[in-house]
């Protein structure tokens, strides 16, 4: 069977979970987030829909649920310019890189929980990250004012900018920033988008510091932004490509590649530098495209990142109604508006770099015939996790021939081996350990009908040690703690709980839904220490956006409807 239906059927609402097996740890805390697109407009792609936050309580009784049970909230993030479509739904509609209005594109935050001390955030790739209340899980404001982005990536119109960046940026626990990228069209050395370093201090408030990567110019995305201590990392992720014939409303011809640019850049070199100034990376290149990486914190023998790969994984193309599966079967109705699933088992890495020699240093590489949709992983994001990582957990969703169209296999034919994506394998759980990447457990979920998906990493007695980080458990480093791994199904939600040490003796305990709710598609998800109030900081107001000539872009009878989200918006602060 494809994936579940629920994935596309399922509402957004609150409900309980209660434990069905095993027993719930007293010594795991806090809560995990997860991002997720809405269904509420009708766009042909749903990873561009708007925005939702759901957030799954690790203790009972907590966030308003019954005591014994576990709290599952969502709460739909509204942006100004989901606020804009709530006046007008009929001035949006479907483009390439999701909604485009007369307002505008507008910022549909819906890819990644971004948890950062005792703030939250959530991303996406076409927007500025967007701050939420860690309470109430409301919108609060954007990141960065448009001005100091240095205007939209491209000119579209309308009040609400268009910014290109990355869906995973990352936060700084040493300068306490954040570091991002705004991708933006050049001429030279050819026409491509050049990326710059988008650095945004907490103490700037609402203005971000941009630097161009002098002399780069590539056709990509940068999905992610990965650093150690002094670098930061950054790639054309290279499986989501801008097809001009489809953007014109024709066919999509363009493939994703077989390597991707990589980009090194010293922190030291734009300490300090005014917003503007261009800096120079190191380049690399890395082999297969990717999703994901993360690199650890300590970079005193080199720059050592885990590259989660995404061989013949191409995140452009999506399933269409009309569609057929590999095996010439009609597309199920459930997969339709979700992305063509992998379509060769996939690689996951370790390399270290050194970017004084140029050399890359292979450490350890995992591939095997059942490593299909390495989709999601998780690991401890504390200080003291990153600088000494131990455990990579990951979970590979398997093949799903009912997933991937005869229309993506004909783009592929000679790149893929359609005798390996025939029939449906088994999804897993694994743990890798980090820079050998030996296989050091695997949990199998043998019932096809399960979908594993955005497991998140929950350290064990937080708050244990007075020295400690306020993410850091008593053993930092991925194996001293609990996966938490969702498992969509169209029976009812579950959510596994694992010791992250003994992945492969099975969940040790079980919650699912008193209801036996099933929950729509989620995307990354993040463990955070449970915070309740929003911190006093000078933040963006949209208001400060809406000037007379931004306002004169946008057609004169919607102006009060933008005038009236300045208000609204300005009251959140
Ligand atoms: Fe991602």
């Amino acid at each position: 069977m494809p994936v579940p239906r629920s994935l596309t059927t399922a509402p957004h609402r609150d409900f309980e979970l209660e434990v069905v097996a095993g027993e719930w740890p007293a010594d795991i805390s806090g809560e995990v987030l997860y991002s997720s697109p809405q269904a509420l407009g009708n766009l042909p792609y749903r990873i561009f829909d708007w925005g939702a936050i759901c957030r799954l309580s690790l203790e009972p009784g907590t966030r308003g649920a019954s005591p014994g049970r576990f709290a599952w909230q969502s709460v739909s993030i509204e942006t100004p310019g989901k606020r804009l479509f709530n006046r007008h739904p009929e001035q949006f509609s479907s483009g390439p890189i999701g909604y485009v209005s007369p307002f505008g594109p507008p910022n549909c935050s819906n890819t990644a929980p971004l948890p950062w001390g005792d703030r939250l955030y959530t991303t996406w790739d076409a927007g500025r990250p967007v701050e939420l209340h860690p309470g109430t899980l409301e919108f609060v404001s954007e990141v960065g004012h448009v001005d100091s982005w240095g205007g939209s990536s491209m000119p579209m119109g309308g009040i609400l900018p268009f910014l290109f960046s990355s869906a995973h940026p990352v936060a700084d626990p040493e300068r306490h920033c954040l570091w991002t990228v705004k991708l933006a069209p050049v001429m030279e050395p050819t026409f491509g988008m050049q990326p710059s370093l988008v650095r945004w201090d907490r103490a700037d408030g609402t203005q971000v510091k941009v630097h161009p990567l002098e002399g780069v110019s590539f056709s990509g995305s940068i999905h992610t932004v990965s650093q150690t201590r002094d670098w930061v990392i950054l790639c054309d992720s290279g499986n989501f490509k801008a097809d001009a014939a489809e953007m014109m409303g024709g066919e999509r011809t363009t493939t994703i590649d077989d390597e991707v640019p990589v980009w090194l850049v010293r922190k030291d070199a734009v300490e300090g530098l005014p917003s503007g100034t261009p800096v120079r990376p190191v380049c690399f290149t890395m082999s297969p495209p990717n999703g994901h990486y993360y690199a650890r914190w300590d970079d005193t023998d080199g720059v050592s990142v885990v590259w989660e790969g995404m061989d013949l994984m191409d995140l452009a193309l999506y399933m269409r109604p009309d569609d057929l599966d590999v095996n010439g079967n009609p597309v199920d109705p459930g997969a339709v508006g979700l992305y063509n699933m992998a379509m060769a088992p996939e690689t996951i890495v370790e390399v270290v770099f050194d970017p004084n020699s140029g050399k890359v240093l292979e450490k350890g590489l995992f591939r095997t015939d059942w490593t299909f949709n390495l989709q999601l992983s998780a690991m401890d994001w504390s200080l003291e996790g990153m600088t000494n990582p131990t455990l990579h957990h990951v979970s590979y969703q398997g093949c799903r021939p009912g997933n991937i169209s005869a229309r993506a296999a004909k783009m592929y034919e000679g790149r893929i081996d359609l005798d390996q994506v025939r029939e449906e394998t088994p999804g897993a759980l694994c743990s890798f350990e980090r820079g050998s990447m030996e296989l050091k457990g695997r949990w199998e979920y043998t019932d096809t009908a399960d979908h594993i998906t955005s497991p998140a990493f929950a350290p064990r007695d937080v708050g244990a040690l007075a020295a400690a980080s306020s993410y850091a458990g008593r053993e930092p480093g991925g194996h001293d703690g609990y996966v938490v791994q969702a498992v969509c199904n169209d029976d009812g939600f579950r959510v596994e709980l694992f010791d992250a040490a003994r992945v492969s003796a099975g969940p040790v305990a079980v919650l699912k839904g008193t209801g036996k709710e099933s929950i729509p598609v989620i995307l990354h998800s993040a463990w955070s220490p449970a915070n309740h109030e929003l911190v006093d900081a000078e933040r963006l107001r949209f208001s400060r956006e809406v000037t007379d000539e931004s306002l004169a872009s946008v057609p004169e009878e919607l102006r009060a409807a933008v005038r009236a989200v300045a208000e609204e918006t300005d009251a959140l602060l």
